[in-house]
Formats: C-alpha cells, structure tokens, sequence
C-alpha cells in the first residue's frame, strides 16, 4: 500500500507504545487517525496530542476483547472515514508461573485480547476494506516470542503463535484481493506492557514469585528497542506489502536451530506405500487458487 496520504487507519492499543508509536508514523504520511484503546484517558490525550500537531485524528474508547463493543467502535469509526489500514495491536501479558497452576480466568483474558480480537477486527472491518477494491492494510501483532519461544510465560508466547497462525492462515484468503497483510513480530520494546498487564488483569494481583518475575521483566523491557522505530518499520512495511515484519535480528541465532530442527524431522513417510499427500487438491477443496505461503502482498 504505497499511497496513505488521507486514508484512515484504526489501530488498537492506540494509547500507548507499538500501537502509539505505529499511530504517529502513519501520520507523517498523512493519515487519519483512529486511536482505540481500553485505556479511554490515555487515549484521549494522545489523539490530542496528535491534533495538536495537525493531525486529524479521533479517540475510541474499546475493549478489544468484548465482541459487543466492537459493533459500537465501528459504528463510531464509520463516522470518521472508511478504514483502510487496520492494525490490530492492543496486547497484553499473559500470567506467570508453572502452566498446570495457571489462572484459567487469567488464560482466557489473554487469549480474548491478544488473540480472539483480531477476529472482531475483522468482523469490524474487513468486509469493507475487501468490497473497496483499492489499496488496504490489515497488520496484527505476533511478537518474536511466536516465533521463538524464551522462557516466560506460556499464555503469552501461546496466544501470540496463535496470532501468527490467524495471519498465515488469512494470508491465503486475502491472496486475491487488495488487502496487504502483515504480521508484526517485535522482540523487546521499552513499552508499558508489564505495567498495563498488572492494571488489566482478571482476578487478584501477581504475588510472591509471580510479582517478581513480573517486575524482572520490566526492568528488562525498559531497556528494549524504543517503540518509535517499531512503529516507523511498521509502516515501511504496510508501504511495501511486506507480511512478515521482523524488528531485531538478534533473534536469528535462536530462529535457525529451531528451524533447522523442524526441518530434519521431515524424515521417512510413516507408510513407505503412501503416494503423498494431493496438496493442489486440498487447496482446490477449499476453493482456493493457490496456496500462499511465501508470495509478498501489497
Ligand atoms: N513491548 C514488547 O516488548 C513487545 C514485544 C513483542 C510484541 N509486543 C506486542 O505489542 C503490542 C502492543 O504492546 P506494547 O508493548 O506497546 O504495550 P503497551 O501496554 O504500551 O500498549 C498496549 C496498549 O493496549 C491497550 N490494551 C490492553 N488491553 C486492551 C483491551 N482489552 N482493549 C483495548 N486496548 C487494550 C493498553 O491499554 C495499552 O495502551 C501487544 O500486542 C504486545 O503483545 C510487545
């Protein structure tokens, strides 16, 4: 999508960090601005913000994770403009500890906001920016921890590979219309996350060794990759149709074992009579053309 000069663009966790800073980076190319966020204080005051530097730009208070108010935000976001670059970012950490003593209501929340969203988003949205046939976006925020998982927590890393598996699963039904897709995978970024994980989260606070880890990583986050340059490569990537948007290639080292051990389980056939698998006739089955794995998009 080359051209965002006056297109309008809604991106969740508009309030704060990767959503904030990918925001303003859209706006240097012109674009207006739709900022929603649960955080409805935070939110107002950065649309403000943008405004007062010229930019057109409205606040949208949201639960990302309550299908019902999407219906609302996108009745509200209609009156704006027709969107036509989506970003569906708002996220959150998931909760601490050993997996068998996780939280089950902490569990959902996480996958509700950092998963089921992107759904409602494109519920919300996507019809539309289909039936435009001209130029639109859709970007949804992986993390490099659904790539390459590190050892936090599992709710996290988890509803993230699932965000990865909602992008590479849609790449192949937007292959043929004009809806680029990207599927932003950041590693660490000095955000609020930690911060806004503790005020959003279900149920009682984080204690004892849970409460540590969560502070630990703050501390850590704090000196991560500053979220402007997230949101800046953000856009070069929606500008150059690119699906996957990889910000530190530190990760690498750790990608390619990991790969490379996947690569190397593709051993014998499990029955040496088996022809192989109709893999062009899955794809016809399903009505598609194609199978889209690896064809850039804009
Ligand atoms: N910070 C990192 O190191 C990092 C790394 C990889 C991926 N990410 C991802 O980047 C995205 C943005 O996070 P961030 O790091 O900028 O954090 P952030 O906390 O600074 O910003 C996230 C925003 O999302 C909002 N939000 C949370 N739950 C919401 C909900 N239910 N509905 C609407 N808004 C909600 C918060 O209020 C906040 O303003 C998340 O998806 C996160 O998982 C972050």
């Amino acid at each position: 999508m080359k051209e965002l000069k006056d297109k309008t663009a809604f991106v969740t966790g508009g309030g704060s960090g990767i959503g904030l800073a990918t925001a303003k980076a859209l706006a240097t190319r012109g674009a207006r601005i739709i900022l929603a966020d649960i955080d409805g204080a935070r939110v107002k005051t950065a649309a403000a913000d943008l405004r007062a530097v010229g930019v057109d730009a409205m606040a949208l208070t949201l639960n990302v994770a309550d299908e019902a108010d999407w219906a609302r935000a996108g009745e509200l976001a209609a009156r704006f403009g027709e969107v036509q670059v989506l970003c569906s970012n708002a996220g959150v950490g998931g909760g601490s500890g050993t997996f068998e003593t996780y939280d089950t209501e902490v569990w959902r929340w996480a996958y509700a906001v950092n998963a089921h969203a992107h759904l409602y988003a494109c519920r919300t949205f996507l019809g539309a920016m289909k039936a435009m046939d001209e130029p639109c976006h859709l970007t949804l925020t992986a993390s490099m921890v659904g790539i390459v998982p590190p050892p936090i927590s599992v709710a996290y890393i988890s509803s993230k590979f699932a965000t990865l598996g909602i992008a590479m699963g849609l790449r192949n039904e937007l292959a043929d219309t004009r809806v680029g897709l990207s599927v932003l995978c950041p590693g660490m970024s000095a955000t609020r996350i930690v911060e806004t994980t503790a005020i959003l989260r279900p149920g009682a606070s984080e204690e004892g060794a849970a409460a540590r880890t969560a502070q630990s990583m703050g501390s850590v986050l704090a000196s991560g990759m500053s979220p402007d340059k997230i949101g800046e490569r953000v856009v070069k990537a929606i500008e150059a149709g690119e699906f996957y948007i990889f910000t530190h290639p530190e990760w690498k080292r750790l990608a390619e074992p990991q790969i490379a051990e996947m690569m190397a389980a593709f051993g014998e056939s499990a029955d040496p009579d088996y022809p192989g698998d109709d893999i062009d006739g899955l794809v016809a089955a399903n009505g598609a053309r194609r199978l889209n794995v690896s064809v850039s998009h804009s």
